[in-house]
């Protein structure tokens, strides 16, 4: 089934929405100065497959339509807002959060308090000021390029079936996210003071 048939009368919306949110995204203001580095390296959109849709529905014990997957899901809408540093993960959610033509209803900060198999990423519930977009949500996930490179790693591993070894394999991907998580936070530290010595030097 293509999305267009399972979404039905709603796909416009969300390809609207995920238009917006994409175009929203790209007008945050990206390297002011010239020796500035980028804040945001990349976005990634997507509408949720109708397969993983009503895969998930089923696992809560729901109707598999969509209506019932706008109802009671808030990521038919994706988006993954990559970047170099942590800091400028808080930077955009922040800019989002001022925003009046959008509006946070749920953040989770896995960055502050990561999952137990070490996940890290701000995840933002977004709902759309425009009257025909109200009844659509979306989910923004904001993280950095080492973080995204995990997930994306991890997520692939999660749904293999019959992975051997896997609980030494989970206990190393712990591993590489706290590395990780270490590694990002060196590099914000050596960002910060690259940036206070290029202050001082002007
Ligand atoms: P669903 O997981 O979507 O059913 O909802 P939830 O309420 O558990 O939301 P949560 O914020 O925990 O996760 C939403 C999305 O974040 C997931 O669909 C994934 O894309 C991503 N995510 C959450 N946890 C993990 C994780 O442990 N590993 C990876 N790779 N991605 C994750
Ligand atoms: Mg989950």
């Amino acid at each position: 089934m293509t999305p267009e048939e399972y979404y039905g009368n709603a796909f416009p919306l969300l390809k609207q929405g995920e238009a917006y949110l994409k175009s929203l995204i790209e007008t945050y203001p990206n390297a002011c100065a010239e020796d500035e580095l980028q804040s945001i390296l990349y976005v990634k959109t997507r509408i949720k497959s109708p397969e993983s849709m009503m895969g998930k529905l089923k696992k809560r014990g729901l109707m598999e339509d969509a209506h019932t997957a706008l109802q009671s899901t808030h990521d038919a809408i994706g988006i993954r807002v990559i970047c170099s540093f942590v800091e400028e993960v808080y930077q955009i959610a922040r800019w989002l959060e001022k925003r009046e033509d959008i509006q946070i209803i749920e953040k989770k900060d896995y960055i502050s308090y990561p999952k137990p198999n070490g996940y890290r990423s701000l995840h933002l519930i977004v709902q759309f000021a425009a009257k025909n977009l109200k009844s659509i949500t979306a989910e923004i996930q904001l993280r950095t390029i080492a973080i995204d490179f995990w997930a994306t790693l991890e997520h692939q591993m999660k749904y293999k079936r019959n992975v051997q070894h896997e609980e030494t394999i989970r206990k190393e991907l712990k591993r590489c996210a706290d590395e990780i998580a270490s590694v990002d936070l060196s590099m914000q530290t050596i960002r910060d003071i690259l940036q206070s010595n290029m202050w001082k030097q002007i």
